[in-house]
């Protein structure tokens, strides 16, 4: 074999799958060349609908030209700018504007690599600012697969429990789970959970509320199973961590970058809390994420007491400043918003249809259909399988949707915020003829 050929990559056979380590469990088999929006293209050139956006990452749309150019052009002038060497402009742009995105503060970001990093960097800068050592998470929370993530999270099993031992002082409390509150079901709208009493005997029976840090919540449940609080909770959780002077971190890793139609989820509900951690849609794909914190508070971090080489990546940073420019060009949070209420409208459609739908859900681009088995126990004893079947027969349809939820019985949707009306109703149509062929 010629030298050349050796290296071009096009050339040669594609090693086998087996390569990766199975650690990274499956959703689909697909070997991707492109994308372009909300569409996947294989390297056999089948076009897939990806509602999954690579979990939440792909705001903009897969490869948008603008955020493209930003990374193409940045990476011929610059790949690393290490932060505790150098200023680039595109941090400094970046850093500026990422505190002005929210209402109140005044606000400053720190920016770092991964959801878990930047999660991670939230509890560190709590414990700093307060000097208290705990921290109270929820139950059906997820916060990454770190050490210090893991101990907070208690989405699923599957993501803690064989890591043991995990970083202690961190205490979980109940979340508003209308659907599977212990009296019944009940509407958001009238909210019966007694997640308040549940907190309140965290701090009676493991906690002091003056030793708490920082009370870590996702304004919508993301892995947990897209679960939408009822109105009233979130205000409420601000005040009673105001009265005990705890920190109120909302983890919109998710939620962020205009998933739920609002640019920050807290926004729904006119919430100030005083640390938000970000990822995923903040740079379209490319690996950066970071926390908005009260200026006052970051102050109090001294220097060198955190930090990370890669963190803030300037290329990373260029795709940014671009998504940010596209979404407010593009107008899509506003999409977001009018996308979610067409979806959810379809998604309520197949709940009256098919029994097997315990609950329809969501906020914005963020929705949800519950799986269980209808007239058994109670009404709400969750299908899994059934769950598993829907997914391979939208996958058959070319239609990508992911799972969630603790017993895995959750079909997530979280479409590209680019993508459009007819798209959204080509995926309901998959999600209806799915729904029927595997028997739901
Ligand atoms: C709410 C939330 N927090 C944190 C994380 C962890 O982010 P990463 O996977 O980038 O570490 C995720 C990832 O799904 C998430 O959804």
């Amino acid at each position: 074999m010629l030298e050349t050929e050796r290296r071009d990559p096009a050339s040669q056979a594609l090693p086998d799958h087996s390569v990766v380590p199975a650690v990274w469990s499956r959703i689909t088999n697909l070997d991707v060349d492109r994308g372009e929006g909300s569409w996947l293209i294989t390297r056999d050139g089948q076009r897939y609908l990806d509602y999954s956006s690579g979990i939440g990452v792909t705001n903009t749309g897969h490869a948008h030209p603008r955020v493209a150019a930003a990374v193409a052009a940045q990476a011929a002038r610059l790949l690393h700018g290490q932060q505790n060497i150098l200023y680039h402009e595109p941090g400094l742009r970046l850093y500026d504007r990422l505190r002005t995105l929210l209402p109140g503060g005044p606000w400053q970001a720190f920016l770092s690599n991964s959801g878990a990093e930047a999660v991670e960097a939230s509890v560190k800068l709590a414990r700093a600012a307060t000097g208290r050592p705990a921290i109270i998470a929820f139950r059906y929370g997820y916060h990454g697969r770190t050490a210090q993530t893991m101990a907070l999270t208690t989405a699923k099993d599957v993501y803690r429990a064989a890591f043991e031992p995990l970083p202690g002082s961190v205490y979980h409390t109940a979340y508003p789970y209308c659907y599977r509150a212990p009296g019944g079901p009940h509407s958001p709208d009238a909210c019966t959970c007694d997640w308040e009493a549940q907190l309140d005997l965290t701090f009676h029976q493991f906690i002091y509320p003056d030793r708490v840090a920082a009370v870590i919540i996702e304004p919508v449940l993301g892995e947990g199973g897209y679960i939408v609080p009822p109105p009233g909770f979130l205000p409420r959780l601000r005040e009673i961590t105001r009265q005990h002077g705890i920190l109120l971190i909302a983890d919109e890793v998710q939620t962020g970058f205009g998933r739920t139609g609002e640019l920050f989820a807290v926004k729904h509900w006119n919430v100030e809390p005083d640390i938000v951690v970000m990822a995923k849609g903040i740079a379209s794909g490319l690996p950066l994420s970071g926390i908005l914190a009260r200026a006052d508070l970051m102050a109090q971090w001294k220097p060198g007491t955190h930090g990370g080489t890669y963190g803030g990546n300037v290329v990373s940073c260029a795709a940014a400043n671009a998504t940010l420019d596209v979404i407010e060009d593009e107008g899509l949070v506003a999409n977001a918003r009018e996308r979610g209420l067409q979806f959810l409208a379809g998604l309520r459609a197949l709940a009256a249809r098919y029994p097997s739908v315990g609950d329809a859900r969501g906020l914005g681009l963020m929705v949800a259909l519950e799986f269980v088995r209808p007239g058994v126990g109670d009404g709400r004893v969750p299908d899994p399988d059934l769950t598993k079947r829907i997914q391979a027969e939208a996958l058959a349809r070319h239609l990508i949707v992911l799972t969630a939820g603790t017993y895995v019985n959750v079909i997530r949707i979280i479409p590209p915020l680019v993508t459009t009306a007819d798209e959204v109703a080509l995926a309901l149509s998959i999600l209806d003829e799915s729904l029927a062929a595997a028997g739901a």
